[in-house]
C-alpha cells in the first residue's frame, strides 16, 4: 500500500518537474547577450536532449552558436541523418533567429509527444539562430533600410 502511494508521489512530482521543464520564449527579439544566456542554459537543463557548441567566432568575437538536439546528444549514431536550420545570415532579417529559439522550445517542450519523440530519435537537428550576431547588434528594431545586414568590416555595411 505503501509503496503505491509513494509511486503515485513519485509520479506526481515527475509530471511536476516536467511540466517545469518546458521553456517559454518570450516574443521579443533578443541580443546576444540574451540569446546566449538562453541557450547555455537550455544546455544546463536539457543535457539529455541538446548539446550547445560554438563553430568559431564572428568578426567582432562573438561566438556562432549551433544548438543540437536529438536524443542522446553526445553519441554519434552510425545512419542517423544530421539535419541543419541556419537563420539571421543578414544581421537585421531577424525574425528567423527568434523562430529558430521558438523551434528549439517546441522541440523540447514536446520531446515526450510520440510524433517529436520519433523525430528526435531518427534525426540530429543542428539549429543555428544567428550566423551574423554581429549585424545583428547593429540594426535599428523597425528599421528595414538601417545599418545591420552584413558584418561591419564588409564594404557594403552601411
Ligand atoms: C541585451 O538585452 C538585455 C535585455 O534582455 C538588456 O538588458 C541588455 O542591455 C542588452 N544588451 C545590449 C548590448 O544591448
Ligand atoms: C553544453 O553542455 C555540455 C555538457 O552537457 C558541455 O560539455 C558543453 O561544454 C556545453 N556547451 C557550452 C557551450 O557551454
Ligand atoms: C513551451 O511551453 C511553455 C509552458 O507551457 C509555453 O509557455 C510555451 O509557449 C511553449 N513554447 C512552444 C514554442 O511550444
Amino acid at each position: 500500500m505503501y509503496s503505491i502511494i509513494s509511486l503515485l508521489f513519485l509520479a506526481v512530482i515527475y509530471v511536476l518537474v516536467d511540466v517545469n521543464n518546458s521553456l517559454q520564449i518570450n516574443y521579443v527579439y533578443h541580443n546576444y547577450t540574451a540569446m546566449t544566456g538562453i541557450l547555455k542554459n537550455i544546455n544546463k537543463t536539457h543535457s539529455d536532449l541538446v548539446f550547445l557548441y560554438s563553430i568559431g567566432q564572428s568578426v567582432e568575437g562573438r561566438e556562432l552558436w549551433v544548438l543540437l538536439i536529438t536524443k542522446e546528444p553526445n553519441k554519434e549514431v552510425l545512419l542517423k541523418p544530421n539535419v541543419k536550420y541556419v537563420a539571421n545570415m543578414h544581421g537585421n532579417e531577424a525574425v528567423g533567429r527568434e523562430l529558430m529559439l521558438q523551434l528549439i522550445a517546441y522541440l523540447i517542450n514536446n520531446s515526450g509527444k510520440k510524433s517529436i519523440r520519433n523525430l528526435l530519435e531518427t534525426t540530429r537537428i543542428h539549429i543555428m539562430p544567428s550566423m551574423n550576431p554581429d549585424g545583428f547588434e547593429l540594426s535599428l528594431e523597425g528599421r528595414c533600410e538601417g545599418p545591420g545586414r552584413y558584418v561591419p568590416t564588409n564594404i557594403f555595411s552601411y
